[in-house]
């Protein structure tokens, strides 16, 4: 086993009689990152994870799991990966607790081992409160941080996640955001599905975007991050002002890329340290900023010319 590999995935294909779920797809996912595969309902995300997973075999193309096929070696695959499924499945007679011990017990984790794990889980993901409740009384977002602690039990340095921001209120998306960054931060490898663009911006580092089976294309967004490697790339800016015309003039007159919007002005400049900078300069330049933030532009872009003749 090669954790260092992440994921690879290339030229990946598979058909459900006439249906051609996937038709090819490459991806890569590295250690220390978080990597969104992004796309319309239908496009080919679940089977894809399902193939990642070992529970689906691809006709087509090679997968590798921290350098192991899934297909050759599917046990191995199994215990260095850990899956969350769109949607919680059949544990409702089961509290919470009783649900992670479970799992526990069907990685062959000892009893005692297996409770300590379920409890550091309970407080990773803020369910400690309600360890010792039926998992069917969970509310949808409390179900999915259970399915996320569920994922973890064995410590995967691999991990899939189908749709998980789906159905959580923006303070559990922001919960999930620090559990998963964390989770890169010690060097694990994390593949996060959604069909809705804006709601993993904030969470990956770089996007794959899928379109009827096919990747369409790979977007860093490391201006989104804030680890080290992010502060040297180029990185993309909206700034809004109450005075949009200083502005621009501003901009111009200090050589800065633009690209002007409705009512705002998108900037490209080398890194964060160039973006705090620029800022500064136009504060001092008695320019009325109004805001200052990441844009995804290029990423919203790719996303919409992907998918617009979708049905
Ligand atoms: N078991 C199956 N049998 C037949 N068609 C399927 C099956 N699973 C998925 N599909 C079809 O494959 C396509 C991709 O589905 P899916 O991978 O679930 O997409 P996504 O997760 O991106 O919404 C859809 O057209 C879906 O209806
Ligand atoms: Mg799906």
């Amino acid at each position: 086993m090669d954790a260092a590999a992440g994921i690879e995935v290339t030229g990946v294909r598979r058909a459900f009689g006439s249906v051609l779920a996937v038709d090819h797809i490459d991806l890569q996912a590295r250690p220390g990152e978080v990597t969104a595969l992004v796309g319309p309902n239908g496009a080919g995300k679940t089977t894809l994870l399902l193939m990642l997973g070992t529970l689906l075999a691809p006709d087509n193309g090679s997968i590798r799991i921290a350098g192991i096929d899934p297909v050759a070696a599917p046990r191995e695959v199994r215990a260095t990966m850990g899956w969350m499924p769109d949607g919680f499945g059949t544990w409702d007679a089961l509290t919470v607790r009783e649900v992670l011990e479970t799992v526990g017990a069907a990685y062959r984790i000892a009893p005692t081992a297996a409770r300590a794990r379920a409890g550091e889980l309970l407080e990773l993901v803020h369910l400690g409160d309600l360890a010792d409740r039926p998992a069917r009384v969970l509310s949808r977002g409390q179900k999915q941080r259970l399915g996320l602690a569920r994922a973890l039990v064995h410590k995967p340095s691999i991990l899939l996640l189908d749709e998980p921001a789906s159905g959580l209120d923006p303070r559990s998306r922001i919960e999930l955001r620090d559990i998963l960054r964390q989770l890169a931060a010690s060097g694990a490898t994390l593949l996060v599905s959604s069909h809705i663009l804006t709601e993993l911006q904030e969470i990956a580092d770089r996007a794959v975007i899928v379109a009827r089976g096919r990747s369409v294309a790979m977007q860093d967004l490391s201006s989104a991050s804030s680890d080290q490697g992010s502060r040297q790339r180029v990185s993309h800016w909206r700034i809004t002002s109450l005075d949009p015309p200083r502005l621009m003039a501003a901009l111009v007159h200090h050589g800065v890329a633009t690209q002007p919007l409705t009512d705002a002005v998108d900037v490209e400049v080398a890194g964060d340290v160039a973006a705090s900078e620029l800022l500064a300069v136009l504060v001092g330049d008695g320019i009325p900023i109004t805001a200052f933030a990441p844009s995804y532009g290029a990423l919203e872009t790719a996303y919409l010319a992907a998918t617009e003749d979708r049905q």
